[in-house]
């Protein structure tokens, strides 16, 4: 509902650091086109929050001189994690002091466009819960699992998802016994091999291996970047079709796939194909997508994630397009999946087997590219994440909490 104030949350401590700030201004766009009041709120790569309207400008955040303190109207601020405090407050550090609450800051709900550690794992969704403010996306659980691959893998193996094997090792197993680890994965599989950090993304770290010393040398960079690392089957002759989810209750989007050059989808291809890309078939990007975006030229593409190249609808039957939606409503559903995210498929065109390879709750420029295709605009999509974000909360509310019963009172004795 219009009038309401969402604050957006992007930056975060992440390798995926520039992509948010991408998705946060094609969000924001969005929300403004829906009629919200927007407050941005940046996190920058040392964790430290800021909230304001300066932050709006995608501008700022190609400088690195900029001190986002200092500019006028933008304040340092936390989430207390005492839910009598709730939404933001001055952060006690903070050059113009400590206000309890100033209406600047006031946000009826919490937008997260972070991707990867400390914004769609989990953890960012703790402090909400802690603090008892409606957010948008996944909960703590849903939002944990859908980051780690072996696991929710796993979780969709057992909803009957198929899903390529893999084996796992933490840092700890693999410096103990680097041999055993190299034993296991050629016990398993044939070469090549694909080896993952476990939950990284946008491709960082992933690595296809030919022989032993390449995987040894991947495996020891993906654990640079993670404490676990996982490595699967590499398939050779394949496709890649992903589709979007929203809900409850679930909808699937249209399917797309995506082109690229060299063996596997790289950061470079998703992020900086710039170009013909970020269009969608037989139409263009809307306003809302690229909006005050547009523009950047350097590193990742003011498009963020609609700058891959790729087709919309996906071009496979009508059959595995549907079986593709299926699966990707199943695969949310299976990690407890709320809000929004984007199920990623690999197609073998071997076999025409589609095998789940990863989910994203908090998908790159929120996929908006999809829900466009499927008759959702951009405006629609974060409208209904917003209230959806609300609604969650406040069914939280007919759940109890706490006792009113004192059982320490000297009476219960
Ligand atoms: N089993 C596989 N066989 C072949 N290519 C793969 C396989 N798994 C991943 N890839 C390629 O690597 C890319 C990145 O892997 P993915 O699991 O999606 O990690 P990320 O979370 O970093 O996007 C995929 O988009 C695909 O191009
Ligand atoms: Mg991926």
């Amino acid at each position: 509902m219009p009038h309401q104030s969402v604050a957006v949350l992007f930056g975060g401590r992440s390798v995926e650091h520039e992509v948010s700030i991408i998705t946060a201004q094609q969000a924001m766009d969005a929300l403004e086109v829906a009629g919200y009041k927007v407050l941005p709120v940046y996190i920058a790569k040392d964790g430290a929050w800021y909230a304001g309207r300066p932050l709006r400008e995608l501008a700022l955040f190609r400088d690195p001189t900029v001190k986002y303190e200092d500019l006028s109207g933008v304040h340092r601020v936390a989430v207390s994690p005492d839910r009598t405090a709730r939404f933001l407050v001055m952060h006690p550090y903070a050059k113009r002091g400590f206000f309890k609450r100033d209406p600047e800051l006031w946000a009826d709900v919490f937008f997260p466009c972070l991707h990867g550690t400390f914004g769609e794992d989990g953890t960012l969704q703790g402090v909400f819960e802690m603090a008892d403010v409606p957010y948008v996306g996944c909960g703590v659980q849903a939002a944990a699992l859908g980051m780690d691959k072996v696991r929710s893998k796993a979780l969709c193996k057992a909803a009957g998802i198929p899903a390529l094997d893999c084996v796992w090792a933490t840092r700890a197993q693999w410096q103990r016994d680097p041999l055993g680890f190299l034993k296991k994965v050629e016990g398993a599989f044939p070469y090549p091999v694909i080896v993952k950090p476990c939950s990284l993304g946008s491709s960082i770290g992933v690595k296809r291996c030919l022989d032993s010393a390449g995987l040894r040398e991947a495996v020891d960079t993906a654990l640079v970047l993670d404490e676990r690392v996982l490595v699967e089957p590499a398939l050779t002759n394949f496709r890649e079709v992903n589709c979007s989810v929203i809900g409850p209750p679930y909808e699937a989007s249209t399917c797309e796939m995506p082109h690229y050059k060299g063996d596997l989808l790289s950061f470079e291809s998703k992020y900086s194909s710039g170009g013909k890309s970020g269009k969608l078939a037989g139409g263009k990007m809307s306003a809302a997508g690229m909006g005050k975006a547009a523009g950047a030229k350097a590193g990742v593409s003011a498009a963020g994630m609609a700058s891959l190249n790729r087709t919309i609808p996906a071009p496979i039957s009508e059959e595995l397009t549907k079986e593709a939606q299926r699966l990707a409503v199943a695969a949310f559903e299976a990690i407890g999946g709320e809000g929004i995210a984007r199920v990623d498929f690999l197609l073998d065109d071997n076999t025409g087997q589609l095998s789940f390879n990863e989910i994203n709750t908090m998908p790159g420029s929120l996929a908006y590219y999809l829900w466009e295709a499927s008759g959702v605009g951009f405006d629609q999509l974060v409208t209904k994440l917003v209230e959806g974000a609300l609604k969650r909360n406040e069914s939280r509310r007919g759940t109890q909490f706490a006792m009113d019963v004192n059982l320490l009172h000297p009476a219960r004795r």
